[in-house]
């Protein structure tokens, strides 16, 4: 029940002022609430996540427009510094989160899935301190089909001058970043963020152009029925992976479900808990998900909901990145799922040294 002294100074009913109160939690005034700060350092924060808000906005509007647009979709006939062919959006994407970067004062760097090697802000342009490390769009292979795809971010702070450009600053483990989250261009488009004070879910309103919120302080649950894993490479995993799958085929209670992108099958599992995987395979045992712009910012974000992320050995969050570009082994989602998992790497290993 509404108290009423709180709404005393509106004219309107309780439950619309409510509606107009929740419409004005606004993603920036929500990161001022968060840390409950006004300070530069808090501003800062706060426009760096204003920016992120622009970056996904101009994304979803492309996104929802590109099948009509004569040169949006497709390939590009590049191949990336991944080995992988790069879509057209790939690219839009990337150069969106560099032109609303650019001249925003709150950067030094942007390092993505796209580039390979950071692109630093140019003399003639304000420089901050941040450093934006992004996939610019997860999951490129649904976007020729119209299925959900993502952007995954993660927020670091410049340490040292990087005088020679190597960015060896950034090859630190996860638990230096200072925010990440991610952006779902779904039926609706979603910004979920965490900087550290729980994990916050927004929904983009577009008649208002605004990020309104929608969850707070995200809990995932400790167990859940969802293992979202790719089971077409059944045949390329190390026998404790096919353990897994076959307890789970074997046993009541599991769903599968795989969307082909990370940030739609790892949302569905914020919210209704169970196990995202992506093993290593003999071939490629560090698996193909990319530490620095995929896993460490999901694990950053997935710890703060009171989840687990591991490379089936280790903490994502404890990995420290040789190069930009690393990949690891990832295992992410709620506590229990994640430790079943683990599980069967422990007993595989138990058994190959007997
Ligand atoms: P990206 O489109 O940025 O390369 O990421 C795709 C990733 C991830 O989003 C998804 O979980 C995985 O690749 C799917 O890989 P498979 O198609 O090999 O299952
Ligand atoms: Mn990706
Ligand atoms: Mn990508």
């Amino acid at each position: 029940m509404l108290n009423t002294q709180t709404w005393e100074h509106f004219q309107i009913h309780p439950e619309e002022a409510q509606a107009l109160d929740r419409d004005c939690t606004t993603l920036s005034r929500h990161v001022l609430q968060q840390l409950n700060s006004f300070s530069p350092d808090a501003q800062d924060i706060s426009a760096l996540m204003s920016r992120i808000a622009l970056a996904g906005k101009l994304i979803a509007r492309r996104l929802t427009r590109a099948g009509l647009l004569e040169d949006a979709l497709g390939f590009t006939g590049t191949v990336n510094v991944q080995g992988e062919s790069v879509k057209k959006m790939d690219i839009y994407s990337n150069d969106v989160f560099i032109s609303v970067f650019k001249q925003s004062g709150l950067v030094c760097r942007l390092a993505s899935e796209e580039m390979e090697k950071p692109y630093y802000i140019p003399e003639n342009c304000p420089v901050g301190r941040y450093t934006l490390l992004y996939d610019p769009l997860d999951g490129s292979s649904n976007l020729d089909t119209n299925l959900n795809v993502g952007s995954i971010f993660s927020i670091r702070q410049q340490e040292g001058n990087d005088e020679d450009e190597s960015a060896q600053d950034l090859l630190q483990n996860g638990r230096k970043q200072i925010g990440a989250g991610y952006i779902l261009y779904g039926p609706s488009t979603m910004l979920v963020y965490s900087i550290g004070t729980g994990v916050h879910a927004f929904t983009l309103d577009p008649s208002l152009g605004e990020f309104i919120q929608a969850n707070e302080n995200i809990k995932i649950p400790e167990h859940g029925p969802i293992y979202s894993v790719n089971e077409g490479n059944f045949w390329q995993w190390d026998e404790s992976m096919r353990d897994y799958i076959r307890y789970v085929h074997r046993h009541e209670g599991y769903t599968a479900r795989y969307g082909g992108a990370l940030v739609g099958d790892l949302h569905r599992i914020l919210y209704q808990g169970g196990v995202f995987l992506y093993p290593g395979t003999v071939k490629k045992p560090e698996g193909k998900l990319r530490l620095l712009y995929e896993s460490a910012p999901m694990a950053y974000l997935i710890e703060q909901a009171g989840g687990r992320a591991s490379t089936g050995t280790e903490e994502i969050l404890d990995v420290v990145a040789e190069k930009l570009h690393q990949r690891t082994p990832l295992i992410i989602g709620s506590k229990e799922d994640v430790a079943l998992v683990e599980s069967f790497i422990k007993e595989q290993k138990r058994i190959s040294q007997v």
